[in-house]
């Protein structure tokens, strides 16, 4: 038994994405189909179609934040109902790994068969012509209907907003949670964020939330400042628009340094600067940006031996279907504004528009619909 779903194809790296009828199988054991309601488009999606990222799987649906309903559930499956609104997680939680049984998000009971993009029966759910098509991050939610395990589900709570809660299942969740939890960032302290994307945006949100002090934003993109000084930046810096070294510029700024500083770019230039900004004895820096390839961040040890600390973040360290309807709840409440966010609403067919805008930096998050 299978389904026809209108799905957008990456056939192969660096082509736009098609957009055909695709077969989606029935869920098998411990499976479930979610009708996706609303999607986007996240950088990892970018660059995985660019072709840089070798562990990219063709043909294959892209996507991973997003927010649909439960249509069908195999056997065996307990977390769900069908009729339940979810949330599609990129990182499971099975609850009984060694990851999760630390509370960490780094759940490691599918992680085998997710990245070779097949589900963990070792096939794919997805044809075309009777051809597999692969799964991507264990979501593939560019696709009207999709197959995930039931363990890559967040249930959404009761009367929650379908299409702002998709942006929680990545990009905005990162930034906040990196704040929040990696960095557990202290009321009255000093901060630098670099990169004015989704995820520094939102690290922004929650660093103007819990009360910083400075909030100094760093881009090359001078259209950038008036963003991050809406969502709360205090400073705006273009680091290629000053003398000194970015590092040495911020660590002249603020006498001695920042106490915190966050990375949402790729670049290992500017993770180094990250670090390099913090101040000597207790600062603190987040990696959260993705680096290509065999790239290596480096500094002189005496920056680590001085206090400094250096850290990378996933997922803001929140856990997927423990800790995510938790942040859905505080969106609820008021206390997380996910509107700012929403740059453009289309429907599947505008996909490659979307895809562009957000290579370009031009949209935070465009909003998706199959209809
Ligand atoms: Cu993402």
């Amino acid at each position: 038994m299978s389904v026809k779903s209108k799905a957008a194809v990456a056939f192969e790296p660096g082509k736009p994405l098609e957009i055909v009828e695709i077969d989606v199988q029935e869920p098998k054991e411990h499976e479930v189909m979610v009708k996706i309601d609303f999607t986007s488009v996240c950088h990892t999606d970018v660059y995985t179609l660019s072709g840089n990222d070798p562990s990219g799987i063709f043909p294959c649906v892209l996507g991973h934040e997003a927010t649909g309903t439960v249509v069908q559930i195999g056997e065996g499956v307990t977390n769900v109902e069908v009729g339940d609104k979810v949330v599609p997680l990129w990182k499971p939680e099975c609850g009984e790994c060694e990851y999760c049984k630390r509370g960490l998000n780094f759940c490691s009971a599918i992680s085998d068969t997710q990245g070779k993009g097949v589900m963990p029966d070792g096939t794919p759910r997805f044809s075309y012509k009777g051809e597999p098509i692969y799964h991507f991050m264990g979501t593939s939610t560019f696709s009207e209907y999709t197959v995930l395990a039931d363990i890559s589900v967040a249930k959404i709570p009761e009367g929650a907003e379908m299409d702002k809660v998709a942006l929680l299942g990545c990009g905005v969740t990162t930034g906040l949670g990196a704040v929040k939890n990696d960095a557990e960032f202290k009321s009255g302290s000093t901060a630098a964020v670099f990169g004015i994307g989704t995820l520094g945006l939102a690290a922004i949100q929650m660093l103007k939330e819990l009360g910083a002090s400075r909030i100094i934003a760093v881009d090359i993109n001078n259209e950038k400042e008036k963003l991050a000084k809406e969502f709360g930046a205090t400073e705006f810096i273009n680091s290629d628009e000053i003398d000194p070294p970015i590092q040495e510029y911020i660590v002249e700024m603020t006498d001695g340094g920042v106490d915190y500083s966050f990375v949402c770019v790729g670049h290992t230039e500017t993770m180094n600067a990250g670090l390099e900004c913090t101040h000597k004895g207790w600062g603190l820096s987040i990696i959260m940006g993705v680096a290509s390839g065999q790239d290596k961040i480096s500094t002189r040890p005496f920056h680590l031996i001085t206090g400094r600390t250096w850290k990378g973040s996933s997922f803001g360290g929140v856990t997927g279907r423990t800790g995510l309807p938790k942040i859905i709840k505080a969106h609820m409440a008021g206390e997380i504004d996910l509107d700012p966010f929403i740059t453009h609403r289309m429907t599947i067919d505008k996909i490659n528009e979307a895809i562009e805008l957000q290579e370009d930096g031009q949209s935070l998050r465009d909003i998706i619909t199959f209809e």
